[in-house]
């Protein structure tokens, strides 16, 4: 029991107390307190516990740093994290006393007359059953070390992408524009209203250069930039969505709209690939093309706009 004598009487706590005769309507009772009886299964179990989350804690860090299967850290993760908020539970199980109390019915009153036996509700203060120090020191070095495992996926991180990376991609002035099997492309390749998928010269499946090479049905207009429109016909745009990041897969020739499958976001191919639909807020990116002196499909240089997801 960890309240004094002199507290006990102000609480009212004691063994079997009753309310006074003369206690104030609407003051809380209480008519019995009993502490919980010491538990040294409970100390255990918040014991082992504690150690089985810190070791759990230990070995995800390590299986994380040493790319150990998921198997192995997910199961340590979901150990730890079980063994460690049961221990929490369990420290806190029978931390306060049984209490009996009663509330006597407040009596009806008009506000407008005043009476000083309707007090307010008051619920007296009841304090903690003391736990053993070294159960508490036990719960907060297991949280630390699992904690500690936690930060270890930090090492997996790639590395900081170097100046310009983010923005440029394969294509270059003078890359020859080539189907997937590298071969390069002439205008007449490309059928009216016809479709392809193309990659620059020596990047095929670098999936952020990827491109979808279109001839349209009509003249395009603005925002389109018409000086990369090859024959007044060909345009190019990047095949990354710039919603997130989804290759901008579908071409439906009636509406020349470009369709991505993760969120549905449309792009109309003759203005320049401005969303018209979805989620995407941007314009797909167009590429800038020519034609070579040999008659092939050419990149005047890198894309002038960020593909895909409008970050950095
Ligand atoms: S990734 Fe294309 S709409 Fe979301």
């Amino acid at each position: 029991m960890s309240t004094t004598r002199d507290d006990e009487s102000e609480a009212g706590v004691g063994p079997s107390s009753r309310p006074t005769s003369g206690s104030p309507a609407g003051e809380l009772q209480i008519v019995s307190s009993e502490d919980p009886p010491p538990s040294q299964i409970n100390d255990a179990l918040v014991l082992g516990l504690s150690i089985v989350a810190a070791v759990s804690g230990i070995v995800f860090g390590v299986a994380i740093t040493l790319d150990a299967p998921m198997l192995l850290y997910g199961s340590a993760l979901a150990i730890g994290l079980f063994a460690l908020g049961y221990a929490v539970r369990r420290y806190f199980t029978d931390r306060f006393p049984l209490v009996e109390a009663v509330e006597p019915r407040l009596r009806f009153t008009d506000p407008d007359i005043e009476d000083d036996d309707a007090a307010p509700t008051s619920i007296p203060a009841i304090q903690p059953v003391p736990r053993r120090p070294f159960l508490q020191w036990a719960l907060l070095g297991s949280a630390g070390a699992f904690l500690l495992g936690l930060l270890a996926p930090i090492s997996t991180l790639g590395p900081r992408p170097r100046a310009g990376q983010i923005r440029q991609t394969a294509w270059r002035e003078g890359t020859r524009v080539v189907n997937t099997e590298g071969r390069p492309i002439r205008p007449d390749d490309i059928a009216a209203g016809g479709v392809a998928y193309v990659w620059p010269e020596g990047a095929v499946g670098n999936e952020k250069s990827s491109v979808v090479l279109l001839s349209l049905g009509r003249p395009a207009l603005e925002p389109t930039i018409l000086d990369w429109v090859v024959e007044d016909r060909l345009v190019a745009y990047s095949k990354v969505c710039t919603h997130a990041g989804c290759p901008v897969a579908l071409y439906r020739q009636q509406d020349e709209a470009l369709f991505c499958p993760c969120h549905q976001s449309t792009f109309d191919t003759v203005r320049g690939a401005v969303p018209t639909f979805g989620p995407a807020a941007r314009a797909l990116p167009q590429l800038p093309l020519g034609v070579d002196r040999d008659g092939y499909l050419v990149a005047l240089g890198d894309f002038e706009e960020l593909v895909g997801p409008a970050y950095g």
